[in-house]
């Protein structure tokens, strides 16, 4: 209940600060000189110690959208083509190899866009020989070359982010990635799944889908030898699904709440960093939420941390941990994330000794329709398959059918059901294995993660987003990443979440 008076307080705060910070950024912007004409060979740029967030370089000739230097957690550059009105990056030239806010940072154009530093030689470089790099009306950045008419050589659409743009095509050669690095779209023969990266090691990482949308080949077949599919954000206000040889008709249709509406004027799905896949349109102000794959908070992977509980809807709604000893705090999950986050519990010295059991009733698996499972008569030989098997980390039993449910990936979160009959029994480690310290993600999580520290506006505004949130009477959002990046916090400020119908 307590927990209540910093919201409120911070309400207050926030929406005053909001305005001031949103003024204070956009001045920032327009300060920087940029032209919309084209950056032409011989161009270069350092950027400017005093710019505390971007510095524009090149605009498409609606003004809606900006190439530039992002700084990123103060010290930090990535070149990203950003939407001027929302603050808001839709592509990054090297989120996982940032480069540094320094002056012998540069960026040239020498028939290809090359990110230097004499340090590390060549951070990024778009491998061309062009004429003129153009950000076009749609935030497609592209190296042409002179000619009529002019080919293009390379293009920010081929090489996404975390975001897609309506129009933008999405191939089975290419992944959406979050912000936090924890999570990712990609597309399969026949579907688009989300996908959720663990690290086995310090190099192997481990990718376990939790969201499956199959093609429903409505309105056309899939034909075999067809071509793979790709998917696109149409304007008519749906996520498609197409195959290249019959690319007029969508096999798939996702409907946005605004499906045909004629009035909407710019579309865009995103990976947020809860792992959910968003659609947003923009409303002249803000990003209005217009699409969610996954409705129900408790049916992300891991809306409260490791080791968490989710309920959903109604009173006792919200996080708690699986271990009821345990209270939960966001952000940090219900045990050492550090310690519980990556491989599993083989090839260790003392097997049985290296973790302790905790069980729970009335729990399942959010994802419990991609774990392999067992019919077996008692949860008492389901919890010893898993007990046996160093690669499992937990079971879930179903006293009703007998289903035996094994997760062999570090536990997320739980859902929480009404049904006493479901019973959960968990591997908890008891120290960190070996001097590996790291949790799932945080390799790129803290790179990628951490790629918009915008720092007062992110946490003002962060704050403002939340509470949206919150008064939509969602569970707080805070523990789901492990290494939750001001990227999310930026997120949240410019994208509201509609009310639903
Ligand atoms: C442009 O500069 C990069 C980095 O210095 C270099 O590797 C590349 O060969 C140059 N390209 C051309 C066409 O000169
Ligand atoms: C974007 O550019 C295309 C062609 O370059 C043009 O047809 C279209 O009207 C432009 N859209 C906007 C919103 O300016
Ligand atoms: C997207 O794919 C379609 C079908 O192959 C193609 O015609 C179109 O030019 C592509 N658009 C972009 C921006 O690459
Ligand atoms: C682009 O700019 C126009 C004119 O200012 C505005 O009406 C439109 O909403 C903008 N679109 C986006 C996506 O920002
Ligand atoms: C916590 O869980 C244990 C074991 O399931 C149970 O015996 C105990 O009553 C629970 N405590 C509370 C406060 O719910
Ligand atoms: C242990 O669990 C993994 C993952 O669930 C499974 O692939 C493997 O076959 C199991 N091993 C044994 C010996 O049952």
């Amino acid at each position: 209940m307590l927990g209540f008076i910093p919201w409120l307080f911070g309400h207050s705060v926030t929406e005053f600060q909001f305005k001031a910070l949103v003024v204070l950024f956009l001045q920032t912007i327009c300060v920087s000189s940029s032209s919309n004409e084209g950056l032409l060979r011989g161009f270069s740029a350092v950027p400017d110690s005093s710019v505390t967030s971007f510095q524009a370089f090149l605009s498409d000739h609606t003004g809606n959208f900006s190439l530039g230097f992002l700084r990123v957690d103060r010290t930090q550059l990535a070149l990203a083509v950003l939407h001027v009105p929302s603050s808001q990056p839709f592509w990054l030239a090297n989120p996982t190899r940032l480069a540094r806010w320094s002056d012998s940072t540069r960026l040239s154009f020498n028939g290809s866009l090359v990110i230097s530093d004499p340090h590390e030689g060549v951070l990024w470089s778009t491998g061309t020989t062009g004429d003129s790099v153009l950000l076009l009306n749609t935030s497609n950045l592209q190296v042409q070359s002179d000619g009529d008419p002019p080919s293009v050589l390379w293009q920010s659409f081929d090489f996404p982010t975390d975001s897609l743009v309506e129009n933008q095509n999405f191939t089975s050669s290419m992944s959406l990635v979050s912000s936090n690095g924890l999570y990712s779209l990609r597309l399969g023969d026949d579907f688009m799944g989300l996908y959720a990266n663990f690290l086995h090691s310090d190099s192997d990482s481990e990718q376990v889908i939790y969201w499956k949308h199959k093609a429903l080949e409505v309105k056309a077949q899939i034909v075999e030898g067809g071509g793979p599919l790709y998917a696109l954000v149409n304007t008519d206000g749906y996520l498609g699904m197409y195959q290249y040889q019959t690319s007029s008709k969508p096999m798939d249709v996702q409907k946005f709440d605004s499906f045909q509406r004629s009035n909407i004027s710019f579309l865009m799905v995103r990976i947020e960093p809860d792992g959910n896949l968003n659609g947003y349109y923009w409303d002249g102000s803000k990003w209005a939420l217009n699409y969610q794959a996954i409705a129900e908070t408790c049916e992300l992977l891991s809306p409260c941390g490791s080791y968490g509980l989710c309920k959903p809807g109604g009173s006792g709604s919200g996080c708690s941990c699986l271990d009821n000893r345990t209270s939960y705090q966001s952000g940090t999950g219900c045990f050492d994330e550090r310690q519980q986050g990556y491989g599993d519990f083989c090839g260790q010295a003392v097997a049985e000794n290296n973790y302790w059991v905790l069980r729970r009733k009335g729990v399942e698996a959010p994802d419990k329709e991609f774990l392999s499972y067992e019919t077996l008569s008692s949860v008492e030989q389901c919890e010893s398959l898993c007990e046996k098997n160093c690669s499992c980390w937990g079971a879930l039993y179903n006293n009703a059918n007998g289903f035996c449910y094994s997760v062999d990936y570090p536990i997320q979160t739980m859902s929480g059901t009404g049904d006493e009959s479901k019973v959960g029994f968990f591997k908890v480690r008891n120290s960190p294995p070996g001097k590996k310290k790291r949790s799932i993600g945080v390799v790129v999580g803290v790179v990628v993660g951490s790629v918009v520290l915008i720092a007062i506006i992110g946490i003002g505004l962060a704050i403002a987003g939340y509470l949206r949130w919150k008064t939509k009477g969602a569970i707080r959002q805070d523990g789901i990443s492990l290494s939750p990046g001001p990227y999310k916090n930026l997120g949240s400020s410019s994208f509201s979440y509609a009310e639903s119908k």
